[in-house]
């Protein structure tokens, strides 16, 4: 076979690889190393749910969008991969996490996922437009499934987060979109209006009024 020809049977190849990964959940996840993919079921995005929120999120050209508690990133990274001219930032208070992240985000060439890591309250929240939050303080609550035993956990911490998290939502400015996932609810103000639920009702889209 020629080499152009190669060339481009090798180019198609890729791009059915790609398409393949950014919509099976499975194979996304072998992306990672097992120990992650064991945790998945409980506390990493499906793909789906992921396309789904990039979809409500990333309204227009040039925005930044924040997931708060990114995990080993696979939010902004099927979100980076839909909409490349958005830039997803991660927050994440786990450096272990945050190393999956970049790894995986290596792999797959996706330069428009940021990840940092550290505390989502050490953050200026003016710098972002809009959000995906998927309950991350959940897991201080008592008799949840725990990620690892690497950082302090108390009910405390979960209130005084979601609190946190309420107030800067609160200041931000009329037209701000907000995605959760499995979330109490704790942390929306109520001038954050409902639009869209999906996922029987686990996945829900906010924007503020
Ligand atoms: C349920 S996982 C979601 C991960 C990712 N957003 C995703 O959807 O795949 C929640 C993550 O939030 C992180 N997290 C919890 N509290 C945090 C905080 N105060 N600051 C930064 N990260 C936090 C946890 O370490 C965990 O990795």
């Amino acid at each position: 076979m020629p080499y152009q020809q190669q060339l481009a049977q090798l180019q198609e190849e890729n791009v059915f690889l790609r398409d393949y990964l950014f919509t099976h959940d499975k194979a996304f996840n072998e992306l990672y190393v097992p120990p992650v993919q064991s945790l998945a079921r409980f506390h990493w995005t499906p793909v789906d749910v992921a396309r789904k929120s990039a979809d409500f999120l990333a309204q227009d050209k040039q925005i930044k969008i924040l997931d708060i508690g990114s995990g080993v990133g696979k939010f902004c990274l099927v979100a980076g991969h839909y909409y490349p001219q958005v830039t997803f930032y991660g927050i994440e208070q786990r450096k272990s996490l945050v190393d999956h992240a970049e790894s995986v985000k290596d792999t797959l060439c996706i330069e428009n996922a940021v990840f940092m890591h550290g505390n989502f309250t050490q953050l200026n929240f003016a710098h972002y437009d809009h959000f995906y939050f998927f309950n991350s303080f959940y897991e201080n609550l008592f008799g949840v499934r725990k990620i690892d035993d690497t950082i302090d956990l108390s009910s405390e911490l979960y209130s005084y987060y979601a609190r946190y998290l309420y107030k800067e939502l609160d200041q931000k400015p009329r037209g701000t979109r907000l995605v959760t996932y499995h979330s109490l609810e704790d942390e929306i103000p109520e001038d954050y209006c409902l639009v869209l639920s999906q996922f029987d009702n686990t996945l829900k889209f906010w924007v503020k009024q």
